[in-house]
């Protein structure tokens, strides 16, 4: 952990059609579904993960997650309201490396896309990042994340979650394959009024 990272306990956030609760062992059936998707591998997954064997990819993706909350992270699974099953992930990481801010990131399963799910979690995120520390929240002033250029699906997510696109980082992520993309930097502030578009369920 870096010392200016913040350690954190486990939470759970509920809001009105989805769970944002902590990875669980539990969790490696779906996960090792989810990394088959291409897109995820692609845009989501990490080097760590898409060099593993693919039989060792779920677990190398679940068992720093498993304990990230110790180090400054807080990594949920994006789960059915009711059942509590995963249909996605939402991190968040690298809070208070610089002073109140974060990093987000996320992906959902391809059963579950095609109904706002990422944009509703990241606006469910961003209001409890946002929330004073003395009322629950994390006390953040400035939330970004960043997505390839080509992962058009991504910006959508994002500026519908309210979070604004600044600029272009020029050959900031590195794929699967080691081709370089530039990468757009949106972020999301908490004097931020009136952005988020509704992302209601489809
Ligand atoms: C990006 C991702 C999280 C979006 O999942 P989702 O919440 O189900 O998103 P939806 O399918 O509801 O689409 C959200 C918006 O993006 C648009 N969109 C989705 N895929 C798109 C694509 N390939 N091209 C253009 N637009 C796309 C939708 O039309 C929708 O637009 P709208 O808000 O104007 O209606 C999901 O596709 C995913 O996990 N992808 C792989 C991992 C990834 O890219 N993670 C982000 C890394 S930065």
């Amino acid at each position: 952990m870096s010392p200016t990272t913040t350690a954190l306990g486990p939470r759970t956030i509920r809001a009105d059609d989805l769970l944002l609760r902590p990875l669980a062992e539990t969790d490696e059936p779906a996960v090792a579904e989810a990394l088959q998707d291409p897109g995820i591998l692609r845009w989501a997954a990490g080097r760590s993960v898409t060099e593993a064997p693919p039989r060792d990819r779920a677990r190398a993706w679940l068992a720093p997650r498993l304990s990230c909350w110790d180090n400054g992270a807080a990594v949920f699974a994006v789960a059915d309201p009711v059942r509590g099953t995963l249909l996605g992930s939402l991190s968040i990481r690298e809070i208070n490396r610089l002073p109140d801010q974060a990093v987000v990131t996320y992906w959902v399963t391809p059963a579950a896309r095609g109904r706002g799910l990422a944009a509703r979690a990241l606006q469910t995120a961003a209001r409890w990042a946002f929330t004073p520390v003395a009322d629950g929240g994390l006390g953040l002033h400035r939330v970004t994340l960043d997505h390839a250029v080509p992962n058009v699906g991504s910006c959508r997510v994002a500026t519908g979650a309210g979070f604004r696109l600044e600029g272009t980082m020029r050959d900031f992520y590195v794929d699967a394959d080691g081709a370089r993309h530039d990468s757009h930097l949106h972020a999301r502030l908490a004097s931020d009024t009136g952005e988020e578009q509704p992302a209601s369920a489809r």
